[in-house]
């Protein structure tokens, strides 16, 4: 048996999306339990780039339960969007996509608050528009509204009929908000609504029965550790449990189901939208790896931030999710450089720090310090063996797992599904994961 989480440890776009394909083969079920279409997850099959926002990326593999757990918050109108272009491409949905009847739905107008509320704000937190934050902020305050609601029509008109006035009185008079019409947005969310009504479920009862079968059941993170709402550099964080913890609430299981974690992690760092970035690169080797990375946002096309790894930040990671072993992606994407840095410390106010500092005001003032490594200016794309790997890669890897106190268990050596390492570590094996 092995139920297990999997998410970023960085800001998010780790390549999640690649390691649960990859994994998912192994697995009966993935759920995702928290976020909305604000992830942008991409899957890369032969030379098919398929870039998941909502639907769990399991979906890519025949016969796989595909659930999306109550903790995530859905767009009717992208959600079937999705649906649709993944029917384009001949991908089954049917008996394999199931919905959870408790999870928020984020509305035309929180779309709006968003946008609106990152114009005037401070501090700016450059969200990618979704509509997320004001969506969760309405589901703690119990003012949302739940996709199972959709079941009872009148009730659902009345209720959202009463929300959008709220909204519009608390609105200043230029918001488009005031151009929202109630019953235009319930006529055109029913019709939405229709069409996914058939895959409603109770999530929670569906992933534990399959559990109490014996059957795997794979959790897959959406954003990163440093984007979790609790534990990540607030503000400049999403509106959801991006943590392992997460996972529990976000599917409705309890924490004596799960039996591992794994960390997905880049061999470098990037980050979208605002915060503090202490390894941040602004010069020809940072846009060398947003150059070789492909780092432009799945979700928004906005170019990513990228800077050397931080192995601070990584060990907090650890920490935080109780991770046991980390997959590593994006290794290729090092190969031309002649050296490697990696952050193991901060110097703050002339003292020197190896814990990671929760305080965003704290961490906007650490400048990193540096650890020098060899880059090996070879290829890795492709490699499909430790040993393939050159001499100086794997002193890295070496250096790397020391300084995270885990294992590495899966590295990536290209965005295709075939472009994998698979590691005999104790933990996949464990976990009957090794080919
Ligand atoms: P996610 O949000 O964590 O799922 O990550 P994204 O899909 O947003 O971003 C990761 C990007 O890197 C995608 O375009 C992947 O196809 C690509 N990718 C994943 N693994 C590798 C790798 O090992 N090498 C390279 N070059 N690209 C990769
Ligand atoms: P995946 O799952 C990277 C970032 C946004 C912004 C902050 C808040 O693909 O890794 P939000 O719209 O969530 O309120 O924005 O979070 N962000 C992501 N960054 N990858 C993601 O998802 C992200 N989802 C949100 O850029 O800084
Ligand atoms: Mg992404």
């Amino acid at each position: 048996m092995a139920n297990l989480i999997v998410v970023g440890t960085q800001w998010g776009d780790e390549g999640k999306g690649k390691v649960v394909d990859i994994l998912s083969e192994s697995f009966d079920a993935v759920v995702r339990f928290q976020g909305g279409n604000n992830a942008g997850h991409t899957v890369v099959v032969a030379e098919a780039k398929v870039v998941l926002h909502l639907v769990p990326s399991g979906i890519l593999r025949m016969g796989k339960m595909c659930i999306l757990g109550n903790g995530v918050v859905i767009d009717l109108p992208a959600l079937t969007h999705e649906i649709e272009q993944l029917r384009k491409l001949q991908v089954r949905v049917e008996g394999s996509l199931y919905i959870g009847k408790s999870a928020h739905l984020v509305l035309p107008y929180h779309k709006i608050l968003d946008v609106e509320r990152e114009r005037h704000a401070t501090p700016r937190i450059g969200t990618t528009g979704r509509g997320i934050g004001p969506a969760y902020a309405d589901k703690m305050a119990r003012l949302g509204i739940r996709i199972g609601d959709l079941y009872d029509p009148v009730a659902f008109r009345e209720r959202l009929a009463a929300a959008l006035a709220e909204k519009k009185a608390q609105a200043g008079p230029g918001s488009l908000l005031h151009t929202l019409d109630p019953t235009a947005l319930f006529r055109e969310q029913m019709q939405h609504f229709e069409q996914v009504k058939a895959f409603l479920v109770d999530a929670s009862e569906v992933i534990n029965r399959l559990i109490a079968e014996g059957r795997r059941t794979l959790f897959e993170g959406a954003q990163g550790t440093l984007l979790d709402v609790d534990l990540g550099t607030y503000p400049y964080v999403t509106s959801s449990s991006a943590t392992a913890g997460g996972a529990c609430t976000g599917a409705g299981v309890g924490p004596t189901h799960i039996d591992g974690v794994v960390g997905v992690m880049k061999a470098y760092t990037t980050r979208v939208g605002e915060g503090p970035f202490p390894t941040e690169l602004t010069d020809a080797t940072g846009q060398l790896l947003r150059d070789r990375g492909q780092e432009y946002g799945a979700t928004t096309g906005r170019p990513r931030r990228c800077g050397w790894l931080d192995a601070v930040a990584l060990r907090y990671a650890v920490r935080v999710n109780g991770l046991r072993t980390l997959a590593l992606t994006k290794l290729d994407v090092l190969d031309t450089l002649p050296g490697i840095r990696v952050c193991t410390g901060y110097q703050y106010r002339g003292e020197r720090l190896t814990a990671f500092p929760n305080e965003t005001g704290i961490l906007a003032e650490c400048a990193p310090v540096y650890e020098d490594l060899s880059g090996w200016e070879e290829s890795t794309i492709g490699a499909l063996k430790l040993e393939q790997l050159p001499k100086a890669c794997r002193v890295y890897l070496d250096r790397l797992q020391a300084l995270a106190g885990v294992d590495v268990s899966l590295i990536s050596t290209g965005a295709r599904r075939d472009q994998t390492i698979l590691v005999d570590t104790s933990a996949f094996r464990e976990w009957g994961l090794t080919r």
